[in-house]
């Protein structure tokens, strides 16, 4: 009888991880870009730029945390004490807490690709 309750407890314990393993944690989210084309906004989203920033263009975005990222090119300093500058957006928005320690905005493992191409959609050349 013991022996019993043993395998069906070592068979539990098989199928748990077999569960594991049939539903993994969804791939970063840069694997997912790479696997389908997605917008930026699309890709704002996956990171949740939108939880936190009102950002024109990207549905939902209407989180309160951080300033409205509307008219960003128009700002002298991003964070209050970072220039504006193409080069100094795609850095903060890698690693905001490396110029900002202790701000609310989260570092988000954003690659240097992605980060890009959300500097170039806040803030247009034209
Ligand atoms: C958990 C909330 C949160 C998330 C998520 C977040 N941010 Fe922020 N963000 C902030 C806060 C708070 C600030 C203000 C930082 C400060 O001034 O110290 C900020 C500032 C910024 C700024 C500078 C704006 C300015 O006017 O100075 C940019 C640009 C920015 N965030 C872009 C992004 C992008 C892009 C994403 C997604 C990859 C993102 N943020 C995700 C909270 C967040």
């Amino acid at each position: 009888m013991r022996a019993a309750i043993c395998c069906f407890a070592s068979t539990l314990t098989l199928l748990s991880a077999g569960c594991k393993m049939v539903a993994p944690s969804p791939p970063p989210n840069h694997n997912v870009s790479t696997a389908i084309r997605l917008t930026v906004p699309d890709h704002m989203i996956q990171y949740g730029c939108p939880a936190c920033h009102v950002i024109p263009g990207v549905p939902g975005a209407v989180g309160k945390v951080g300033p409205p990222l509307d008219g960003l090119a128009q700002r002298s300093y991003l964070a209050g004490n970072l220039a504006n500058t193409p080069e100094n957006l795609e850095r903060w928005i890698m690693h905001p807490q490396h110029y900002q320690p202790g701000t609310a905005m989260p570092e988000m493992n954003v690659s240097a690709q992605d980060a890009g191409q959300f500097a170039a959609f806040l803030e247009p050349t034209q």
